[in-house]
């Protein structure tokens, strides 16, 4: 079969590769049908990842069909059609049994980093009966391949950690990927209002056919004094962190409202300023935390209602065999006006 590797920094190639087989009785081998590249693949590019090793197939997102199950998996069986889920989790580890899946003792985000992920025409998804979810009939798979691993990010890490109520001021730092769902997802708790903030105006022009209320374009406007004018000096009740990097977090400590919450999305590769002198005085929460995916069963029925439409974040679509033009594209994402590529089987 055919997968995308990792040969150390800077270096990926399309390559022939053996297709993988049962190694354990709960494992279960998937077809791909559908899968998709992550910012966090391109972070693995550049060696910011140095747990995955050179050769590893990338990918942790993605739809397919159960192509061959173990012996002891029990809610799937072949030619069933499965979501695959960004985290492993085996259900029943003591991290499991509170749904903390991220922190599962036999799992958590192993696809494309510890173990061959998603980007090949086949994988094994250890522990499958936990770690997939049989698709809906009629379900859009684009759509679908959304809830692998951005939208429950939104959701989980953004909205819910950040405890988005209705009539709050939400501010999302970062419209990519994530902070889209984010801005998404938010819209279940109906917040009043909806501030997006970016440096790029074609993302900040899609974020307002998504809902968002206001946006600011940071590189003409300061992002703080624009922020603390629009809400008459209050500040925000909810400031989402959706780049990862200090001057991101930076805005959103300095525009988080008195009581409200500071919910970090982003992943941090340094330390940031942490300004307790200023925060402690305006009890505020700050939250922080890995994708658990415990939300998909719920972003399924979403889906299935109407009230969400995620496949809106797909702007590339290619053949899996040109995932090396994919990949050029969702590289110069800001260039290409691209968010979500697809890449069909
Ligand atoms: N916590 C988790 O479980 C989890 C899961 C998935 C992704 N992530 C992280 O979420 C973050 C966002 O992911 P993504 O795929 O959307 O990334 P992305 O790189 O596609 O998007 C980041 C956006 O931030 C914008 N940006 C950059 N600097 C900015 C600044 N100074 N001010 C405002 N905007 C700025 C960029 O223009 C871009 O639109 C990443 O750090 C990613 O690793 C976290
Ligand atoms: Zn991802
Ligand atoms: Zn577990």
């Amino acid at each position: 079969m055919k997968a995308l590797v990792y040969n150390g920094p800077g270096k990926k190639e399309w390559v022939e590769k053996a297709k993988p087989g049962i190694e354990k009785p709960t494992d279960v081998i998937v077809r791909i049908t559908k899968t998709t590249i992550c910012g966090t693949d391109l972070h693995i590019l550049k060696g910011d990842v140095p747990a995955v090793t050179p050769g590893r197939t990338l990918g942790h997102e993605g739809v397919g069909v159960v192509e061959e199950v173990g012996t002891a998996v029990r809610n799937f069986k072949k030619g069933d059609p499965v979501l695959i889920s960004c985290v492993t989790s085996c259900g029943s580890c003591p991290n499991c049994k509170k749904q903390l899946y991220a922190h599962c003792y036999d799992g958590g985000w192993i696809l494309g980093h510890l173990i061959d992920g998603t980007q090949a025409e086949y994988v094994r998804v250890p522990h499958g009966d936990n770690s997939l979810y049989l698709i809906p009939e009629g379900a859009d798979e684009e759509a679908l391949v959304m809830l692998s691993d951005i939208m429950p990010t939104g959701l989980e890490i953004g909205v819910q950690y950040g405890g988005v109520k209705p009539g709050d001021t939400v501010a999302i730092v970062g419209s990519g990927p994530v902070g889209m769902a984010v801005l998404l997802t938010a819209q279940f708790y109906l917040p009043g209002r909806i501030i997006m903030i970016d440096m790029d105006p074609a993302r900040l022009e899609m974020a307002r056919t998504f809902g968002a209320t206001d946006t600011v374009e940071v590189g003409k406007e300061d992002p703080v004094a624009r922020v603390m004018e629009m809400t008459n000096g209050m500040g925000v009740d909810v400031a989402v962190e959706a780049v990862g990097i200090p001057a991101t977090f930076d805005v959103c400590q300095k525009i988080v409202a008195k009581g409200g919450n500071v919910a970090n999305v982003g992943v941090h590769g340094a330390p940031v300023e942490l300004h307790i002198e200023d925060l402690w005085i305006k009890n505020v929460n700050i939250s922080m935390g890995l994708v658990c995916t415990n939300t998909t069963p719920m972003l399924l029925k979403t889906l299935r209602s109407g009230k969400v439409d995620p496949a809106q974040l797909v702007t590339h679509r290619f053949e899996l065999n040109d995932i090396m033009k994919a990949y050029e594209v969702f590289s110069n994402a800001a260039h290409e006006k691209a968010m979500k590529v697809i890449l069909k089987a």
